[in-house]
């Protein structure tokens, strides 16, 4: 057991294709999910306590839970039963990534959380329990771990890591006013695709070539989310934000994740400044942050 507090960096995602299949018997949907992380970052310190607690700060921080329910509490939790221990940890969690915004912020706070306790508890867990405790806390952890580049199939807890060339991507993420909630997002596309065929979830070649080779304007062409539409349906004004995004010069627009965060592919740092500044000055967003792609999983700080 360590005494000094433990700090660990986790990256936010955005999802490059989001391939949705019909609903499952379990309620969940079949994906191809290719996850990318990217440079935005909340930090998670664990520091030995005399009981479960939980603190937040930053953007958004008032709407994020400080009870048993914060997935990284859970995380806390179920890397303690696993060990036979009480999970007597203070975690702070410093926040950048938009809450409840579709970048996957609370995913990334159990993946910090879980590896925090893990290097605070010294309980040197092998990873592939982590990731087993990852994908039982939610369908993103595990990719918060690993970050890089992966496809998830299954309920897209099951990774495969990909590959990625070139520099690296440069995006704009427009934060939206409030969250979106997952579930509700999943709810409205079974509601726009009832009684229709939905096709089985397949990867797209032409999207992880583009990876691979790290070609923007291939990626940018190649850029899909099935959850675009029921995004849209629940929130509009979305559709307001990505015409700006697009006229500012951003190569490709599109909701990431279950939204409502918007995501611009731009060429370089100067678009993505260009395309940042005018995303602001519309009003159609309340921040605008330009960040690079692929970015490293969970690292103890
Ligand atoms: O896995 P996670 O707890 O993050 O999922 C949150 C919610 O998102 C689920 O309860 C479900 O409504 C929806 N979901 C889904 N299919 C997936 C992943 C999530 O329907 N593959």
């Amino acid at each position: 057991m360590n005494q000094a507090p433990v700090t660990v960096r986790v990256p936010a995602k955005v999802n490059v294709q989001l391939a949705v299949g019909g609903v499952r018997p379990d309620g969940f949907h079949p994906l191809a999910n290719v996850f990318l992380a990217v440079g935005l970052h909340d930090e998670v310190t664990a520091t030995p306590a005399d009981s479960l607690r939980i603190t937040c700060t930053g953007p958004g921080a008032d709407r994020v839970p400080l009870d048993a329910t914060n997935l990284a509490a859970r995380a806390a939790s179920a890397l303690a039963r696993l060990h036979g221990l009480s999970p007597d940890v203070h975690l702070h969690i410093a926040k950048d990534i938009p809450v409840a915004g579709g970048m996957a912020g609370g995913s990334a706070d159990a993946a910090g959380a879980l590896l925090a306790c893990d290097v605070l508890w010294a309980t040197a867990t092998p990873r592939e329990q982590l990731l087993d405790i990852c994908a039982e806390l939610g369908s993103d952890v595990p990719f918060s771990l690993v970050g890089g580049a992966a496809l998830g199939v299954g309920r897209g807890e099951q990774l495969t890591p990909l590959p990625v060339g070139g520099p690296g991507f440069h995006w704009v993420f427009a934060v939206a006013d409030g969250g979106l909630s997952t579930p509700a997002v999943y709810g409205e596309f079974d509601r726009l695709t009832a009684g229709l065929a939905v096709p089985e979830p397949e990867a797209s070649d032409a999207l992880l070539g583009a990876l691979r080779t790290g070609d923007a304007t291939a990626l940018a062409a190649a850029l899909t989310n099935d959850l675009q539409a029921a995004a849209l349906s629940l929130r509009p004004s979305l559709a307001d934000t990505l015409a700006v995004g697009t006229k500012a010069g951003a190569l490709a627009a599109l909701v990431s994740g279950s939204g409502p965060t918007t995501a611009y592919l731009v060429q370089d740092a100067e678009a993505a400044q260009r395309v940042a500044d005018a995303l602001l000055a519309s009003g159609t967003c309340v921040a605008a942050r330009p960040a690079v792609s692929p970015a490293a999983g969970a690292t103890v700080v």
